[in-house]
């Protein structure tokens, strides 16, 4: 809910289509929901250098690091999970406004909170990319030792364990990482870019 009255969105004068030309490639938000240890923030890190080597302008938006700042005052108890995916949406809309592909990394585990942020977006823009992995692979990789603590009951409300996790019905592009190699993930999400005519 707006609580600012008495304000005028003003129109930028450079475009986006002046942004798009300039750099060669269009925007979009690249939005990896998944699991904890499912592999999302590994993916938008290795999808980033790689558009990074290639030239392009990306960027990287991921949950952990976020919390640390922009969003430090937010819990992870279902109200505040919508807060942190809108403000995300909102921050990866400002991205995707100055030409930028963005990489987003979160949990983003309700359907709902995915959906309004996809609504934020122009058709295409946002895509979608579910990062499949069966919760107990997850659990064995439990690369920050959360699982553990969860398990032992140390932290409320963790995705998997005691708080759930809404998969994508119709992500544009799912990446099963139990099965399939980073570089193969990587290459998935590259030929739907150029297929999209994005790159
Ligand atoms: S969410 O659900 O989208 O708001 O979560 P997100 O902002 O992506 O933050 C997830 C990272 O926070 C750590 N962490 C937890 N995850 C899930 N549940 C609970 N309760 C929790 N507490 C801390 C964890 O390191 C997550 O990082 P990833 O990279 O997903 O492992």
């Amino acid at each position: 809910m707006s609580k600012s009255t008495n304000i005028v969105w003003h129109e930028a004068a450079v475009t986006r289509s002046d942004r798009h030309q300039l750099k060669g490639h269009k925007s979009c938000v690249i939005w990896f929901t998944g699991l904890s240890g499912s592999g999302k923030s590994t993916l938008a890190n290795a999808l980033d250098l790689l558009l990074f080597q290639q030239g392009l302008h990306s960027y990287v938006l991921d949950g952990d690091n976020i919390r640390h700042g922009l969003n430090r005052d937010l819990s992870f108890g279902k109200e505040d999970r919508q807060e942190n995916i809108r403000r995300i949406g909102e921050v990866a809309k400002l991205f995707v406004d100055s030409g930028q592909i963005v990489s987003t990394a979160f949990i983003s585990p309700f359907r709902e909170d995915r959906n309004l942020v996809r609504d934020m977006f122009k058709e295409g823009e946002f895509i979608e990319v579910y990062v499949k992995c069966p919760i107990n692979i997850c659990e064995d990789r439990d690369p920050k030792g959360l699982y553990q603590r969860a398990r032992r009951g140390e932290i409320p409300e963790f995705t998997g364990i005691s708080s759930p996790y809404e998969a994508p019905v119709e992500p544009e592009i799912s990446l099963d990482t139990s099965l399939m190699e980073i570089e193969d993930c990587v290459r998935t999400i590259l030929s739907y870019l150029k297929e999209r005519k994005i790159l």
